[in-house]
């Protein structure tokens, strides 16, 4: 059976828009059928990353940093009626341009996007939602409360500028089951960010999630070129892995206009999550135009 919604969008927010009704029509869990096991509800697993195959590289944009420029100036004044700039204006913008989706992290120190920011994207955005998170209690509640389409499990620390590494699912393995199992009923797919690694792979195979992100911010600041080609070569050799395991790939952190270069030389490949180097090239050229941009980058993909 053909899957939903994110493999019609390529179009913009209108194909989008069919495309989300399909996806309800096709019941909210859409990928997976209720009761049904992991391993046989997983069509979509397979769709999406035969999908990324095709030459399609999907583009999810981060827009965490449009609400860290709001916080910057109002935090202490969040109803203001000068709080900008309102990062569900900027996802209108990244649709209009042809992103397949908008991530946006509720982090537990509410530093750049708040509960109300995602009540909002929820309630506007035509694509997909990615919530992303760390895995606490109080954000796994708002995540259910909110209903994203996806999650994205992250490692979150409080005095990290930005999320340090992949999550290390093999060590909080019981407590990612708990949180896996209450997305997964209620209807929300999973991923989780992990480091390039094997063991993380066959564990997030394990937990029966739909996707895994693979880290690549070791390949974006790699100093020289010897560990740029073995970072390389160990994501290719992952995402080559987690196919074969049946888990949809996609990639990010640290991604920018130059160094996607690199990310296409890793096979199956479905979705790249990319946010600083769009909000920085958006301050010279506007935010559709850096959307744009980086899409015209991500053309011609051959996983
Ligand atoms: N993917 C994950 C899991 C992240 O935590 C981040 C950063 O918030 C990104 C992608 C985007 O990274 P960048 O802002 O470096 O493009």
């Amino acid at each position: 059976m053909s899957p939903p919604f994110h493999a019609s969008d390529r179009a913009g927010p209108i194909a989008s828009r069919s495309g989300k009704i399909a996806a309800r029509a096709f019941g909210i869990a859409g990928f997976r059928r209720e009761g049904a096991p992991a391993s046989s509800a997983c069509s979509a697993r397979g769709f999406c990353s035969d999908f990324g195959e095709m030459g399609t590289l999907h583009l999810g944009v981060n827009i965490d940093h449009i609400a860290t420029l709001r916080q910057a100036r109002y935090a202490t004044m969040p109803d203001s009626k000068n709080a900008e700039p309102d990062p569900i204006a900027a996802a209108s913008i990244c649709e209009r341009a042809g992103a397949h989706g908008i991530t946006a992290h509720l982090r537990a120190d509410r530093r750049h996007i708040q509960d109300r920011d995602m009540e909002r994207l929820r309630a506007n955005i035509m694509t997909k939602l990615n919530f992303e998170m760390g895995n606490t209690p109080e954000i796994l509640d708002a995540a259910i409360r909110i209903r994203p389409d996806e999650v994205c499990l992250v490692p979150e620390k409080r005095a990290e500028v930005t999320t340090e590494g992949g999550l290390d699912a093999i060590a909080s393995r019981r407590d990612l089951l708990n949180t896996i199992e209450r997305l997964h009923a209620n209807g929300i797919r999973v991923s989780l960010f992990i480091d390039p690694d094997e063991k993380q792979i066959d564990c997030a195979t394990g937990l029966k999630v739909e996707m895994i992100e693979l880290h690549t911010g070791k390949l974006a600041n790699a100093f020289t070129e010897k560990v740029e080609a073995q970072e390389l070569d160990r994501l290719c050799q992952c995402a080559r892995h987690a196919h074969d395991s049946k888990l949809q790939v996609n990639a990010g952190h640290g991604i920018n206009y130059r160094n996607i270069a690199l990310i296409h030389r890793i096979p199956h490949l479905t979705e790249l999550n990319i946010g600083h180097a769009i909000v920085s090239r958006a301050i010279f050229v506007g935010w559709e135009n850096a959307v744009r941009e980086m899409l015209a980058r991500m053309e011609n993909y051959n996983g």
